[in-house]
């Protein structure tokens, strides 16, 4: 693309000013800005003013799911059947760790994150203990795939390679990155974060799927039917519950969640429901109020089961709804990037708009889902804040609580 081309497109866009620093820039850097603008959606990039309407547009009914007692009857039978899925190589894990942390604040991959007190514990190492205390007992490792994005892609690597993998075998372990989306300040315009760089950023935890594919990893494994995808900033995750995986296969469902009951009506967690018969996550703000008192005849919440980020796949539909678009969704965020003056702003408050797709977005094109019960305080400690509420205050306390030393 020539310079003229490259202008014209940002003009007819209302972006010219990304070539506001043009003439300081190198031959590299010329092309790889010009390459950056060349690839943005510009679809999508329209989104921040008219927003797809997310809001649940169908018919709101409440999901079954599998209860805490009844998963206590037939523990055995659904260890069993996981178990044994285990040991055939049948079940892959998907560890989420492409995102910011901007709420913690830290520009370090979060599963670097110390939260020992008397002596080092990182985030990782929590997962990927947990993960350990199932492989030990079924006797079979479970190919762990890692996401990243390009922001700690070698950050990630390097810090997992000096810590030995925490004991995992490096042989079972994959990397692969997602794919980033520019943002945009308020009223639209691209952000720069350098020069000669858009501020790119990752495109939300709804594109794992299209970015594992894209890598062959999954012919490396040609067994797995199933697919465990978490969160890394649940420091309480159980990865590759034999249980959970026992159920949902049991289920005959195509998906499985892990969800713990509503502490309260208006608590904020995405809900998962039926909406027109499919399942769905909804969002607490998107429930009415009649919807979020309702109660069942045994008095629990109709509408309790608050998603936790941990989701069971089969791997035979991932890749048949491959090609399926999931919405983007619009979402304030902080953002550094360069002012007029070519000088780094690191915000204080939300200052522009990121692009982001969600991976409970999926679940509806899954077609069928379990919404397989646990019990928060023994799954559920997520690190989102620095302080208060889904801290690392908070998840140190749940820690102690199930006998870890910190
Ligand atoms: P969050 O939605 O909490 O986002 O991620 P975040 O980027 O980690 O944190 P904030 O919102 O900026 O403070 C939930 C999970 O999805 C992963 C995260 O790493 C975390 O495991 N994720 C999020 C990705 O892998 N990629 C993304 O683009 C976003």
């Amino acid at each position: 693309m020539t310079y003229e081309e490259l202008a014209r497109t940002l003009r007819k866009h209302g972006q010219e000013h990304v070539l506001r620093f043009w003439g300081e820039l190198g031959e590299e850097e010329k092309h790889s800005l010009a390459a950056q603008a060349e690839a943005v959606d510009w679809e999508q990039l329209g989104l921040w003013e008219h927003p797809e309407d997310l809001s649940g547009k169908g018919k709101i009914e409440p999901i079954e799911g599998i209860s805490l007692s009844e998963i206590a009857r037939d523990r055995e039978i659904f260890r069993k059947v996981g178990e044994e899925a285990i040991k055939e190589g049948k079940v892959a894990a998907v560890l989420l760790a492409g995102g910011q942390g901007t709420r913690l604040g830290s520009d370090a991959p979060k599963g670097a994150y110390n939260i020992g007190l008397t002596h080092p514990l990182y985030i990782f190492e929590c997962l990927i203990k947990n993960l350990l205390e199932v492989t030990s007992h079924a006797g079979a490792f479970v190919p762990l795939f890692i996401m990243t994005s390009d922001k700690n892609d070698a950050e990630t690597k390097d810090f997992l390679e000096e810590h030995g993998f925490f004991g995992y075998p490096r042989e079972f372990v994959r990397f692969f990155t997602q794919d980033m989306a520019p943002a945009v300040d308020f009223e639209g315009k691209l952000f720069l974060e350098e020069k000669g760089r858009l501020a790119l950023s990752p495109n939300g935890n709804g594109g794992w799927y299209s970015s594992l594919a894209r890598t062959g990893i999954m012919k490396e494994f040609p067994a797995v039917e199933w697919i465990n995808v978490f969160a890394v900033d649940n420091v309480l995750q159980r990865i590759a519950d034999p249980a959970f995986v026992g159920a949902t296969i049991l289920s005959g469902k195509k998906s499985g969640a892990k969800v713990v009951s509503k502490a309260e009506p208006h608590e904020k967690v995405g809900v998962l429901c039926l909406e027109n018969g499919l399942p769905a996550v909804v969002e607490y703000y998107e429930l009415s109020e009649d919807m979020a008192m309702a109660r069942d005849k045994e008095g629990r919440l109709l509408y309790r089961h608050g998603v936790i980020l941990n989701y069971l796949f089969e791997a035979k539909k991932l890749e048949e709804i491959a090609g399926k678009r999931i919405p983007v969704h619009v979402v304030k965020k902080k953002v550094p990037h360069l002012n007029e003056a070519g000088e780094l702003v690191r915000p204080e408050e939300v200052n522009g708009y990121k692009f982001e797709t969600l991976i409970l977005d999926m679940i509806k094109l899954m077609g069928s889902c379990l919404p397989y019960e646990v019990v928060r305080e023994h799954e559920f400690a997520p690190v989102k804040n620095k302080t208060g509420v889904d801290s690392v205050d908070s998840a140190r306390e749940l820690l102690k609580q199930n006998g870890v030393e910190l």
